[in-house]
């Protein structure tokens, strides 16, 4: 029997897992770093570097680099020195282009050492969902016990959650837990992200997902898989995607949705005025798709995502 957290772990990350499959995360499923929005996303970060003086751009679980061309290609000619790095499970892709840096990873909770940048932008986008953590599940007497998996994937109950499980989900989602609710145990996701907090010189550590506070906590869970652009039953066998999503106050970052942070950053859906379409029909489609893509960004979906920042400095408590 193994536990969800190590049969995720295998399942993405060992030789023949899902995220090192060549055709990467952008053949399966769209995000917003990936897909036509990217550019916006990127003009958005831009602002946000600018604002708080960074001069790099670190990209935690980048795919294949999409997000950091569209950074590259905007600031191609007006900030070149803007540094870019991309850290992900698979070797640099060789299109990429050569203002990008890269550094391969191990992949979940694991990361290489950053070598204490400063003076960073260091995103985490849909990171912390495909980091492995334990799945607990209430039985008739609405203990959390951790979830096993036999050879065949079945899943068994296992002993009582105990040890920093246990307290995490007294802390960040106690029960009572009616019999089959199920817990995502974010402790895992909380050490990962300190341990990459502990490889940051100073910045902004920004964590953008799909997420849940203490009080809309889903009692089903929310460990899903994706294949080929749909959600799947998560099997952990390396051919889909495994994802859940992540408890983004016990990270304790300063959080927000995504529409409040796009916003303050200056995206919004406002839509072109007719009268640009006769007198500059390009500068009109133009801004007319920026603001479909700005809607999409800040719209029911991709809106609600939360955003997580923390300042890091030199004294920053790790
Ligand atoms: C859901 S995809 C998101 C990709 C991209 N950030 C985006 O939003 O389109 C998650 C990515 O995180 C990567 N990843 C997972 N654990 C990692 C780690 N420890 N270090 C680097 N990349 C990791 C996966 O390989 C995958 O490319």
């Amino acid at each position: 029997m193994r536990t969800w957290e190590q049969a995720w772990q295998q399942a993405l990350y060992d030789e023949r897992g899902f995220y090192r499959r060549p055709e990467g995360p952008a053949g399966h499923f769209a995000t917003s770093a990936q897909g036509s929005a990217a550019g916006l996303l990127a003009e958005a970060l831009l602002e946000l570097a600018a604002r708080e003086g960074l001069r790099r751009v670190i990209d935690i679980g980048c795919g294949r680099g999409e997000l950091l061309t569209a950074l590259a290609d905007l600031t191609a000619e007006r900030d070149p020195d803007l540094g870019l790095l991309g850290v992900d499970v698979v070797p640099r892709p060789d299109h990429l282009d050569p203002r990008i840096d890269w550094l391969a990873s191990p992949g979940g909770a694991d990361l290489p050492d950053l070598g204490g940048p400063r003076d960073a932008l260091v995103l985490a986008h849909e990171w912390l969902d495909v980091v492995p953590c334990p799945i607990a599940r209430a039985d008739e007497d609405g203990t959390l016990r951790e979830v096993l998996l036999d050879e065949a994937g079945a899943e068994h109950p296992g002993a009582p959650l105990t040890g920093s499980d246990a307290q995490w989900a007294d802390r960040w989602w106690p029960g009572p837990y009616a019999p089959g609710e199920a817990v995502e145990v974010g402790r895992a996701r909380d050490q990962a992200l300190a341990g990459l907090t502990s490889t940051i010189g100073s910045g902004l550590l920004l964590v953008i997902d799909y997420g849940h506070l203490t009080d809309t906590r889903p009692p089903e869970g929310t460990l899903v898989g994706y294949r080929d652009g749909a959600v799947c039953p998560p099997a952990p066998d390396g051919s889909c995607d495994l994802t859940a999503h992540v408890a983004m106050d016990s990270l304790r970052l300063e959080v927000c949705t995504q529409r409040e942070a796009l916003r303050e950053l200056g995206i919004d859906g406002t839509r072109p005025p007719i009268e640009q379409a006769r007198t500059d029909p390009a500068g009109y489609l133009a801004a007319l798709s920026r603001a479909s893509h700005a809607g999409a960004l800040t719209g029911p979906g991709l809106g609600d995502f939360l955003w997580g920042r923390r300042r890091i400095t030199a004294d920053t408590t790790r």
